[in-house]
């Protein structure tokens, strides 16, 4: 059990899931344990509480329905069974020095799985997998890019040493009319490679990020990780506007060392930290 948002929800083993994934970790050497839930509130806040309690580096946890997925900004996250959403905590050391990268890790394991299954994916600044659309309907997310994947990467601090990172995935597969109203920019696995499953996504995301895990004190680490993010970056070089209080409209020109993005104005070049852009 857990109290969660002042509820408590039973927490019952999926063990098919369950057997899904220890069939792919026990291959890996970072990512060394897991649990698989039926259902959830969120993943993150699972895997949130876990390490409140000490739980070790490496556990991945998946839920086969997520009922109060969070995403960025406050905003919710929507999924249906047969969809991806899990968590996966890491601890010093095995988390990049710096910080920022680990969401672009995340991603580029994300787009080197669908990649080698056989889709090109973009990323979109700072923490979203973007497809064409296979329509041609423009949406005011990103024109006629669809959102296939979301990121949600939640640290705390539990001593002045130590860091302990929950990488939070969303990951639609599962078709899902009734959200196209509520989410009109969501894109679905299925309707782009009809033959991959949900064991085969996280094989190929969870060996991905389990080899980048194993890279992070590499030399030069920093600068190739963001060298591959920024050739995928398909907000690079469009014009953009910012969801802030003081909108910036400007050419998305760069990402700096420390993640955030370079928009260019015409005058003068700003950092964004934080937040969220749209095509301009
Ligand atoms: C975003 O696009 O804003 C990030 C979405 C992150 C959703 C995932 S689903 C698994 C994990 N648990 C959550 O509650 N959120 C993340």
């Amino acid at each position: 059990m857990s109290n969660n948002h002042g509820k408590e929800q039973v927490l019952e083993i999926d063990f098919s899931l369950q057997h899904e994934l220890d069939d792919i970790i026990k291959n890996l050497v970072n990512l060394t344990s897991s649990l698989a839930f039926y259902k959830l509130d969120s993943t993150n806040d699972h895997a949130l509480m876990l390490e409140k309690h000490g739980q070790k580096s490496g556990l991945v946890v998946l839920a086969a329905l997520q009922t109060l997925g969070r995403g960025r900004l406050k905003r919710q996250w929507h999924m249906a069974e047969g969809d991806i959403a899990l968590s996966i905590l890491l601890r010093t050391p095995y988390i990049p020095k710096n910080l920022t990268l680990l969401p672009m890790v995340v991603a580029l394991a994300l787009l080197d799985a669908l990649a080698s299954m056989g889709l090109k994916v973009s990323c979109k600044w700072p923490n979203d997998i973007i497809v064409q659309a296979n329509d041609e309907m423009p949406t005011s997310y990103f024109g006629h890019w669809r959102k296939l994947s979301g990121i949600l990467v939640e640290n705390v601090f539990p001593d002045a040493q130590n860091i302990a990172s929950v990488i939070g995935l969303g990951l639609n597969l599962t078709p899902k009319a009734h959200l196209k109203d509520i989410v009109p920019h969501m894109a679905n696995l299925c309707d782009y490679l009809p033959n991959v499953t949900r064991a085969d996504c996280l094989k190929h995301f969870l060996t991905n990020l389990d080899r980048e895990i194993s890279s992070f004190n590499q030399p030069s680490h920093d600068q190739k990780i963001l060298k591959r993010y920024k050739e995928h970056c398909a907000t690079l070089g469009r014009q953009v506007i910012t969801l802030l209080n003081e909108p910036i409209v400007g050419q998305a020109c760069g990402i700096h060392d420390d993640g955030s993005l370079i928009i260019d104005d015409g005058y003068k070049q700003h950092r964004i930290f934080a937040g969220d852009v749209r095509l301009a």
